[in-house]
Formats: C-alpha cells, sequence, structure tokens
C-alpha cells in the first residue's frame, strides 16, 4: 500500500508519502513570510500552497522513488484550519485521487495530531493521555482506541500555541511566538514575574487569556508600553510565561494521570516542540512510571506525514462526499 499525504490547513504546505508502513518522504514548506504581518495572512496563505503544492508532490514523489501511478490512496487533511488554505490541498487531492482512480480519504487534522506518535518507532499503547496543543488547540484527551477519543478538557479561551504567539507579540518578538519565547527564555530564572495558572470549572480545562492579559498588565504597570521595556527584562518575563504556561499544561496532565488509569502519555502539537515542556512532560512521565511519546520535532508542528498515517488508518475507504469523521466525539 503506497499512501501519498497533504496537508495544508494552515500556513504549512507539506506532502509525504508512505509504502508498506515506512515514511519515505515528509516534505513541509513553512510560509515563513507571514511574519512581517505578526500572523497568518489567510488569503496569501491559499496563494502560496497554490504555488508550492504541485513541485512539493513531485519532489515527494521523485525523493521517495515511487511514481504516481504507483500510488494507492489519496489523503488530505479536511479541516479544521484556514478555509481557503484547506481547499487548495482538498481539491488538488480529490483531483488527483480522481484521476488516479484511486481512493481518498479525507482527515481530521487534529486526528492527525492525535495520532502522530504512531510515527515514532516507540509507539503509544492504547489507553493513553494525549495533551494536543497547537496554535488553534489545546485539548487533554483520552484516547482508548483508534476511533474512540474521549474528551477530558479543553481551552475556554485562547490556545496554548495562540497565547506564546500573542504574549511573543506583546513583547515585539515576532510571530510564530512559541520558537521565539522558547530561545530568548533559554537559560534565564522563571521567577521575574509570578504570572498566574487559571483554575477552571472542569478541572481538566485550560485558560490562557487571563495569563497573557497579566503579562499586560505587567508591561503596563512597569514600563508604560512594550517599547520602554529594557532589554535585559524581555528575556524574564518571556521566560515566566513559558514557566506559567508549562505549569498549566503539566498541572491538568497530572490531574488526568491520577484519575485514568493509562498506559502511555503522549504530547503533540506544534507547542509540542517547547523544549521545557517537553522535559516536564519526560518528569511526569518518571514520575507516573508510564512511557512517553513526544514525535520529534518535524511531526510535532503540521506535517502530512500524520495525515498519510491517518488515512491509512482510517482502514475504511469513504467515497469523496463522505465526511462521516466529523460526528466522531473531538
Ligand atoms: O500544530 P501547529 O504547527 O499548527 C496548528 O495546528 O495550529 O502549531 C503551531 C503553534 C504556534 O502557535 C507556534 O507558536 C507553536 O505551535 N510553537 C511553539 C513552539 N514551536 C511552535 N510553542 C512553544 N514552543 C515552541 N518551541
Ligand atoms: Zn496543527
Amino acid at each position: 500500500m503506497k499512501i501519498l499525504g497533504i496537508e495544508s490547513s494552515c500556513d504549512e504546505t507539506s506532502v509525504a508519502v508512505i509504502s508498506e508502513g515506512k515514511l519515505l518522504s515528509n516534505l513541509i514548506s513553512s510560509q515563513d513570510f507571514h511574519n512581517i504581518y505578526g500572523g497568518v495572512v489567510p488569503e496569501l496563505s491559499s496563494r502560496a500552497h497554490l504555488q508550492i503544492l504541485l513541485p512539493l508532490v513531485k519532489k515527494s514523489l521523485q525523493e521517495s522513488g515511487i511514481s504516481l501511478n504507483q500510488i494507492d490512496l489519496v489523503c488530505a487533511t479536511a479541516g479544521p484550519g484556514l478555509i481557503g488554505a484547506l481547499l487548495v490541498g482538498l481539491t488538488f487531492a480529490k483531483g488527483l485521487s480522481y484521476s488516479l482512480q484511486k481512493p481518498f480519504v479525507p482527515v481530521n487534522h487534529i486526528e492527525g495530531h492525535i495520532f502522530s506518535g504512531f510515527l515514532m518507532k516507540d509507539k503509544p499503547e492504547f489507553p493513553y493521555l494525549c495533551l494536543v496543543v497547537s496554535g488553534g488547540h489545546s485539548l487533554l484527551l483520552l484516547v482508548e482506541s483508534d476511533t474512540q477519543i474521549n474528551k477530558l478538557g479543553s481551552t475556554i479561551d485562547d490556545a496554548a500555541g495562540e497565547a506564546f504567539d500573542k504574549v511573543s507579540k506583546l513583547l515585539g518578538l515576532g510571530y510564530p511566538g512559541g520558537p521565539k519565547i522558547q530561545e530568548i527564555s533559554k537559560g534565564q530564572k522563571t521567577d521575574f514575574a509570578d504570572f498566574p495558572v487559571a483554575k477552571c470549572k472542569n478541572e481538566f480545562d485550560f485558560s490562557f487569556s487571563g495569563l497573557k492579559t497579566s503579562v499586560l498588565r505587567l508591561i503596563q504597570k512597569e514600563y508604560g508600553d512594550a517599547s520602554k521595556i529594557p532589554v535585559n527584562d524581555v528575556p524574564l518575563i518571556a521566560a515566566s510565561f513559558q514557566y506559567s504556561a508549562v505549569r498549566a499544561l503539566l498541572n491538568n496532565t497530572e490531574k488526568a494521570l491520577n484519575k485514568f488509569n493509562v498506559n502511555s502519555i503522549s504530547l503533540v502539537g506544534g507547542v509540542a516542540a517547547n523544549k521545557m515542556l517537553r522535559d516536564e512532560f519526560q518528569k511526569l512521565a518518571l514520575k507516573y512510571k508510564k512511557n512517553l511519546i513526544i514525535p520529534s520535532i518535524e511531526f510535532c508542528g503540521d506535517n502530512a506525514a500524520m495525515i498519510a498515517y491517518r488515512g491509512y488508518d482510517f482502514n475504511a475507504y469513504p467515497s469523496l462526499s463522505d465526511y462521516s469523521f466529523i460526528k466522531r466525539q473531538m
């Protein structure tokens, strides 16, 4: 079975090829130009996907040593994401599947992330606790099987990655904020400011908007506005913020570990690239004697390997109009 996967839900165009269960290619083209606008501009994103997708598909097949007519299955992200961006990958994939007379599987982007741990050598064992932290989602899930995903908690306002992006913008560090905050916080003490970790009604829910507002209030109170923050204070504020954001994610995961008997823990999504978060999850897994699966960095952010994997794992191949995955509990 040879599978072609396409991802185009936001600002990464990605194409992957899996052959007989082996990942042969996972090309990712990031639209870095959005940083001059301080965030993703949807229309520009769609246009950039359109330009790069065909050459990327050709390159990915070439890298895999596979010709187009050897492909048995075409998968593409069907949502959630930016509608125009999604349409580019989806329409391309559907057209390809039609012309090749091979099945097409629409894949839910979040499901792609949830099962991205299976791209690693050590795989999660069901049931597992999965923390999905990306630019658009913060979800704590109990994953019982391929098709049984129970939501324990989610964000009631901003997503974790969104909080990193917004605080980075407040500090004038640019977009995407996660890597910038991580970089500038390296080696800094984390107690410069005591930013809060929100408590929600549902003990597994997250809230990051208060944390972001606390950063803003500190800037206003201490400096007037962001342009007046002394250069030496920026890394300290960033490090204190990162510490609180990581604590929030860690606390809820630990509460869930105390309540549910799981075999593994998996940390996935763009924010899972965060070094402090990865290190803290290692300690947590050690404390609770659980095996921990965090995808390597190339599989944390948006990538087509996870889409191809999930599309294949689906096992049933729905017709072009069958979006039955949407009905599943997410
Ligand atoms: O999964 P992803 O690539 O796209 C979505 O599905 O949203 O996640 C992107 C998010 C961005 O908010 C970005 O700032 C964040 O992941 N991110 C990080 C790091 N690298 C990326 N956040 C914290 N630390 C990082 N090292
Ligand atoms: Zn994503």
